[in-house]
């Protein structure tokens, strides 16, 4: 139960029953509330405004639950390709004169190690005076490089804050001021001023009010005019709470008539003791009505505004990362879990936060990798990459003055571990893509705890150790200094370890998986055909490699399926224009049922499948019905490996044996 507010507001609760079934609930309110868990078992909920709007879900199971609760809220959105890929980003503030340099040096050590990488990212030392929409001197070079990173199949992000700066300076007109004043756009005092506050430049901020039926016009323009200078692919979006660095505004809220609004009979439980501090004045005007009532939405609709200006613009699938969130925001964007310690606890609590995030819709979710605050060491480093590989939203980020942590800056060891990780990370991006894509239509989670799966098991519920990517891949993090294993509840199943296949057979019972340095264990669950794709050094490479289907047998059947399109067209799912290909084992025979056939831009040929637990040895294979030797059996791991099929997967293939 947490007794402080945090970036973002999801009144919602997911909750086991001891019969294995599962319920939600959710409280559609955005005010400001404390959630109470008390021992009767009972829920006290202390609202300070709004109306009692709650909805039951009723299940069954935890899934059942997570599908209806989107329903409502509206399904996950699905995120380009690319963006799946591994990304890195880092705040070079205040280490002046070092920004643009820094830039290509990491650019530079990263390719050299030939670390699968999409996107770079730009903290706000690309800004003049960290003003948005602005470009700093030191960072001229910047529009070239971002032409590069294109011509290299890469991508590029930038960050945004929503308050921009408030007093024209230096004689020369800083256009966002000028047009949010123009347009009237912005967050007002009673006064019907513009509300100020201060974020990170040193004059003072404005905030635009996405409640206003004219923002996300106002907001497009800015967008595109510095589009034009920087041919950035997506924004992240920070500081939305909003943040503010004084309390309500310059003068306290003191221009307030209304002082009830700040200082409520009854508060919450909220860092600082009011609900002003360090955001602005609860009886700030916005279109919507006042701040009080729309503080947990400002998010929410900057994000909105930010998405449907992106797609405009760029008339692809919108990339958007936002740190504040709220119910229905995962139908628009992802989630980094903000500003957390490089320690040992926040990384094991990051696998908390990821869980979360999919119980609230908002599938593509990541922490920052080795950490934001503090400095980071070797072996944190060389665990949270294994980590952080199998976050949905994979990115390094790092604070100011921090050492520097991308993957080819500690060394040798952390290096390999990277390698291997995120190598693991691309091959089996086509089995993550399909789980997004699933989250996208049926509004399923993409991670998920044990107990999703497992929900009969009830030693399954406290697990927050490890986690599943979809039903079938069990993801076993090593989170405790010089450890070099894990010892891991498996609930009654088989479990194949994805890197020597060996068959771990569990009653419900527990087992040590050993964990070098460069490897997190991984096991794929029995019964499950995931399909995975050559890695390369970024997702447009690995998407032009063969596909690859890997089969886990339980009690000689599997299946499982692959969604595939252009990667980032807008609408596939509506327009039709994808591949879905279902894939299933049953005894001697693997074959493929195509659903859908529309997706016709990649290469989409299987070249290998790989079978675990196979007991038996064979003296013939077909392919179509036609004889095929490209087989081998290997006796001591039980794996039964067809080579060099080249099927095209658009159409239905038999092969047996
Ligand atoms: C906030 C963000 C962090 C970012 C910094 C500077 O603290 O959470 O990720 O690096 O601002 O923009």
């Amino acid at each position: 139960m947490a007794m402080i507010n945090g970036y973002g507001s999801h009144p919602f609760y997911l909750l086991m029953e001891k019969s294995g079934k599962s319920h939600g609930v959710f409280l559609f309110n955005s005010n400001a509330m404390d959630i109470i868990l008390q021992p009767a078992p009972a829920i006290t909920y202390r609202v300070i405004g709004g109306i009692l709007d709650f909805y039951f879900f009723s299940g069954p199971t935890p899934s059942d639950v997570i599908t209806q609760y989107t329903e409502i809220i509206g399904k996950p959105f699905l995120p380009p390709y690319w963006s799946l890929g591994f990304h890195m980003s880092r705040n070079f503030f205040f280490r002046y004169g070092q920004t643009f340099e820094d830039l290509v040096q990491v650019y530079n050590r990263t390719i050299e190690a030939g670390i699968p990488w999409d996107t770079h990212w730009n903290d706000i030392d690309y800004m003049d005076n960290k003003d948005d929409f602005t470009l700093s001197n030191n960072f001229k070079q910047l529009p070239e490089y971002v032409n590069n990173l294109h011509k290299n199949g890469m991508h590029h992000i930038i960050i945004l804050d929503p308050g921009i700066k408030s007093r024209q300076s230096n004689g020369t007109i800083y256009v966002p001021l000028k047009d949010g004043l123009d347009n009237n756009i912005l967050i007002k005092n009673s006064a019907g001023q513009p509300l100020e506050g201060k974020v990170w430049n040193d004059i003072g901020t404005v905030f635009p009010d996405f409640t206003h039926p004219n923002a996300t016009q106002f907001w497009k323009k800015q967008i595109l005019n510095f589009h034009n200078i920087v041919k950035f692919d997506g924004l992240w979006l920070d500081m939305n709470e909003p943040a503010n660095f004084v309390n309500g505004d310059f003068d306290g809220c003191l221009s307030f008539k209304s002082g009830h609004w700040e200082s409520p009979q009854y508060i919450p439980g909220i860092v600082g003791g009011h609900l002003n501090y360090k955001t602005i004045c609860m009886s700030a005007i916005h279109f919507a009505g006042i701040h009080y009532d729309l503080h947990n939405l400002y998010g929410l609709v900057e994000t909105i505004s930010t998405h449907d200006a992106l797609s405009e613009i760029m008339n692809t699938r919108p990339f958007v990362i936002s740190r504040s969130s709220y119910p229905g925001f995962g139908h628009y964007a992802g989630h980094w879990t903000g500003d957390i310690n490089s320690s040992w606890d926040d990384m094991k609590q990051s696998i908390t936060d990821i869980i979360n995030f999919n119980l609230f819709g908002i599938p593509l979710v990541g922490a920052d990798i080795c950490g934001f605050h503090h400095d980071t060491t070797v072996e944190l480093c060389l665990r949270w990459i294994q980590l952080g590989a199998f976050y949905p939203f994979s990115r390094n980020h790092n604070g100011q003055y921090m050492k520097d942590q991308d993957p080819a800056a500690l060394g040798s060891k952390v290096l390999l571990s990277a390698k291997k990780s995120l190598n693991t990370r691309y091959y089996l991006l086509p089995y993550l893509y399909s789980l997004f894509w699933k989250a996208h239509v049926y509004g399923e989670t993409v991670v998920r705890p044990l107990f999703f799966e497992f929900p009969s098991d009830n030693n399954t519920y406290g697990i927050d150790t490890h986690f599943l990517w979809g039903a079938a891949l069990l993801i076993l993090p090593v989170l405790k200094e010089k450890n070099h294993h894990v010892y891991v509840y498996l609930p009654k199943d088989i479990w194949y370890d994805f890197y020597n296949k060996t068959a771990i057979s569990s009653n419900g019972n527990y087992f040590v998986i050993t964990a070098p340095d460069d490897t997190i264990p991984l096991l794929i669950r029995g019964g499950y055909i995931l399909p995975t794709q050559m890695p390369d050094l970024t997702t447009k490479l690995s998407r032009k490699n063969h596909f690859e289907l890997l089969a886990a047998t339980k009690h000689n059947q599997a299946t499982g399926f692959l969604f595939f399109d252009d990667g980032k067209s807008l609408d596939v799912w509506k327009n039709d224009s994808y591949n879905k290909v279902q894939f299933k084992l049953a005894n001697n025979t693997f074959f493929s049922i195509v659903e859908k056939n529309n997706c016709i831009d990649d290469n989409f040929v299987l070249q290998n499948i790989t079978v675990l637990g196979i007991k038996e040895g064979l003296t013939n294979s077909q392919v179509n019905g036609i004889p095929f030797k490209g087989y081998y059996f290997n006796k001591t791991e039980q794996v039964l490996y067809f080579k060099m099929l080249n099927l095209d997967l658009r159409t239905p293939f038999n092969l047996t044996w």
